[in-house]
C-alpha cells in the first residue's frame, strides 16, 4: 500500500503529466503520497533508469497525492530526465533532509531558477496574516517560471512577486541581490529564505545578517546516497543531505565552503 512505502525504498512511478515551464525547464508530475506531503526544503533521490540517480527538490501540486520535479536541462543526467514524457517511468526515494523553519510576519523569499521549487512549497506553509515578498531571478524573460503559480498559492495573503531578469527583458533589470538591497533600505523583514545559485545565496545571507534579519538557505551539494552514508555531500563540518539541506544564516557564515567551494564527483574541492 502506498502509505506503507518506506522513505528509503525506491518506488517506480509513472510520469502522468509534463508541464513545459520554459525552453529548458519542465515539470514532471507523478503520484506518490509520501513525496506529495514533503516539508519545504526536503528533497528526493530520482533514479533515471540506465543513467544516474539525482537529488531533486519536490515541487508542489494542487491535486491530492501528486508530486512533481521541476528539472532544468543541464548535463547528461538532467537532460535525460528532462527528455522523459508521459508514460515514462522513474524511481523515487525519500523524502530526505530537514526543512525551512516557518516564521511569521513580513517574509522575504529570494530564489533563482529551480531554487524556486522549495520556496514555492514554503509559500504553501505560510499564514494568511503573513506579508510575503518573493524575488524571482532569471537570466531572460523566457526563463521566468512559477510567477502565476506562486501568486495563486499566496492569493489569500498580502503578497508581492518581483521578477528580476539579468537582461532586463521582463520585470526589473539586474540581479535579485541588487533588488533585495533596495528593499532592505525601505523595509524590514522577520525572516529571509533563499535557494538558488550559491553565490547569490551567499550575498542574500550576508545582507540579511548585516540587517539583523533571521535567514535560512537551502544548500546544494553533490549527493550520491542522500541519507548520510557516503559523505559525498560534505559541506565543511556537516553533511548537506542529513544535517541540511537548510542551514541558518548565522551558521552558514561560519562555514568556509559556503559561497566559495564545492566538491566534484570525485570529492575534490573546487572553487565556484
Ligand atoms: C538537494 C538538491 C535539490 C536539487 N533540486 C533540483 C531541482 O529541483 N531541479 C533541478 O533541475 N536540479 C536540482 N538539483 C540539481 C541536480 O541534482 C543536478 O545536480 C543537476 O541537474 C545537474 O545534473 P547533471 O547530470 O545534468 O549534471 P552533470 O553534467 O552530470 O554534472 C554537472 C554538475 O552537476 C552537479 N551534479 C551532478 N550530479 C550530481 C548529484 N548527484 N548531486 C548533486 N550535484 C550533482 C555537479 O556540480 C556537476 O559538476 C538539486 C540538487 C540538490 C543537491
Ligand atoms: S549524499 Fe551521501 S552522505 Fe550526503
Amino acid at each position: 500500500m502506498e502509505s506503507q512505502r518506506n522513505s528509503d525504498s525506491i518506488k517506480v512511478v509513472t510520469i502522468e503529466n509534463v508541464i513545459e515551464e520554459t525552453p529548458t525547464v519542465k515539470t514532471l508530475v507523478f503520484s506518490d503520497e509520501l513525496l506529495a506531503g514533503v516539508l519545504p526544503g526536503q528533497f528526493a533521490m530520482v533514479w533515471i533508469p540506465g543513467v544516474n540517480e539525482l537529488p531533486m527538490s519536490v515541487m508542489v501540486r494542487k491535486e491530492k497525492g501528486k508530486a512533481a520535479f521541476t528539472v532544468r536541462k543541464h548535463g547528461v543526467s538532467s537532460t535525460a530526465l528532462h527528455s522523459l514524457g508521459i508514460g515514462d517511468r522513474i524511481g523515487v526515494r525519500g523524502p530526505y533532509g530537514n526543512s525551512f523553519t516557518i516564521k511569521e510576519g513580513r517574509l522575504l523569499l529570494v530564489g533563482g531558477g529551480t531554487g524556486l521549487v522549495p520556496l514555492v512549497r514554503l509559500a504553501t506553509f505560510l499564514k494568511e496574516t503573513d506579508e510575503v515578498t518573493i524575488l524571482m531571478g532569471a537570466k531572460t524573460k523566457e526563463e521566468v517560471f512559477f510567477e502565476d503559480y506562486a501568486s495563486d498559492i499566496l492569493k489569500r495573503s498580502r503578497h508581492r512577486i518581483i521578477v528580476v531578469t539579468e537582461d532586463g527583458s521582463y520585470g526589473q533589470a539586474g540581479l535579485v541581490t541588487d533588488v533585495m538591497g533596495n528593499l532592505l533600505k525601505q523595509n524590514t523583514y522577520d525572516a529571509v529564505y533563499t535557494c538558488g545559485p550559491e553565490k547569490m545565496m551567499y550575498k542574500v545571507i550576508q545582507m540579511a545578517i548585516e540587517s539583523k534579519i533571521y535567514a535560512e538557505a537551502s544548500i546544494e551539494r553533490m549527493m550520491k546516497c542522500g541519507m548520510g552514508l557516503c559523505g559525498s555531500c560534505c559541506f565543511g563540518d556537516v553533511l548537506a543531505c542529513k544535517d541540511g539541506t537548510v542551514f541558518s544564516g548565522q551558521y552558514l557564515l561560519t562555514n568556509k565552503e559556503f559561497g566559495h567551494t564545492h566538491r566534484s564527483k570525485s570529492g575534490i574541492l573546487e572553487n565556484y
